[in-house]
């Protein structure tokens, strides 16, 4: 079986001008129509003119501050899928700040906690293998799935594996230009232990993001994600391990380089990523049109650096 192997990965840092949002909430049912590739490329990108004739109005009156300004304006719409777990959440906050139209498709729709930015993200309530994608996916510039999880192989399988394959697939019919993963790191683990639904499932999901987006598509493979997660109420304080583990390892990474060649010795020297450098490589990966291909650890961090305030 092959091992998960890093490919190269195409990316140039850039920062956007911010954007509005909406803010509604509903239930999904199943039926189809497409778009075409450019139908929806257009809707990526619009160029505002902003005219008003500086020399005229100077002469006129010196004192008018008026400007001539041509501006060429992103517009992003992206749909978090999974957009109100962990990951997700971040995603779509980070996407709030950064002026990005974010939609979210969940089973559970809108999470039931409040805060200023939930907002401002669309919240769809749907499963992925019966989502009405005529009303999730029209005018997304990018689809990001968040698809993943644990349990028995077969619902390993299917969560990890087959459930990001329809997304990529609903995606690709309906001409989304770019589709994120958010994969995971293979912790140097040999072969066999490869093997399990989860891992499995997040390959073939890997396969499918880049043949099927070629020169667009992003797998993201992080280790540990730290952070506050939200689960049932109650806030867990991942970052309370994950952060000094984070800067224990990377200091002490000259030193444990050597011992990366072992068979799964990342599950100890892997260092975890915070859950904002996640998402802030997302949103890296949503606004260049250059960024594509299969990001390990230390090169989401490079990307989350590149948007991150
Ligand atoms: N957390 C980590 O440390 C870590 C590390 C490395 C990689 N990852 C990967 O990162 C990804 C996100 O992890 P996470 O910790 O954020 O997971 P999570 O909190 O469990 O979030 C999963 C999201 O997917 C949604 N979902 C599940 N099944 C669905 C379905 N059939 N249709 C639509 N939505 C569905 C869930 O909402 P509903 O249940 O309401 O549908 C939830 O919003 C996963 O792929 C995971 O493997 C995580």
């Amino acid at each position: 079986m092959a091992s998960f192997s890093n490919m190269g990965v195409i990316c140039r840092i850039t920062s956007p001008p911010p954007r509005s949002s909406t803010s509604s909430s509903r239930a999904l049912f199943p039926t189809f129509r497409s778009y075409s590739y450019s139908q929806i490329s257009r809707s990526r990108s619009c160029r505002l003119g902003i005219r008003c004739s500086y020399a005229e109005a100077v002469r006129e009156d010196p004192s008018s501050g008026a400007i001539d300004v041509v501006a060429d304006v992103k517009s992003e719409r992206i749909v978090v899928i999974g957009g109100s777990g962990f990951v997700g959440s971040a995603i779509c906050k980070a996407a709030v700040s950064k002026g990005i139209e974010a939609i979210s498709l969940s089973r559970s729709g809108r999470p039931s906690y409040s805060d200023p930015w939930v907002d401002q993200v669309t919240w769809m309530a749907g499963d992925v293998f019966y989502a009405n994608w005529d009303e999730v996916l029209v005018g997304a510039t990018a689809v990001i799935s968040t698809l993943g999880g644990f349990g028995s192989d077969e619902q390993m399988q299917r969560i990890n594996g087959e459930a990001n394959i329809v997304a990529v697939n609903a995606a690709k019919d309906y001409g989304i230009p770019k589709f994120i993963l958010i994969s995971v790191h293979d912790y140097n683990l040999p072969s066999f232990l490869l093997q399990s639904g989860y891992f499995t499932g997040k390959r073939k999901a890997e396969s499918e993001v880049l043949s099927k987006y070629p020169n667009s598509g992003v797998v993201l493979r992080p280790a540990f994600i730290y952070g506050k997660r939200k689960v049932d109420g109650f806030e867990i304080p991942l970052d309370l391990i994950g952060k000094p583990l984070e800067k224990i390892l990377r200091a002490a990474e000259s030193f444990t380089k050597p011992l990366s060649s072992l068979p799964a010795s990342d599950l100890l020297l892997a260092p975890p990523v915070s859950v904002d450098d996640v998402a802030y490589a997302v949103i890296n990966a949503v606004k260049d049109d250059d960024c594509f291909g299969i990001f390990t650890i230390d090169q989401i961090k490079e990307a989350a650096a590149g948007v991150k305030v």
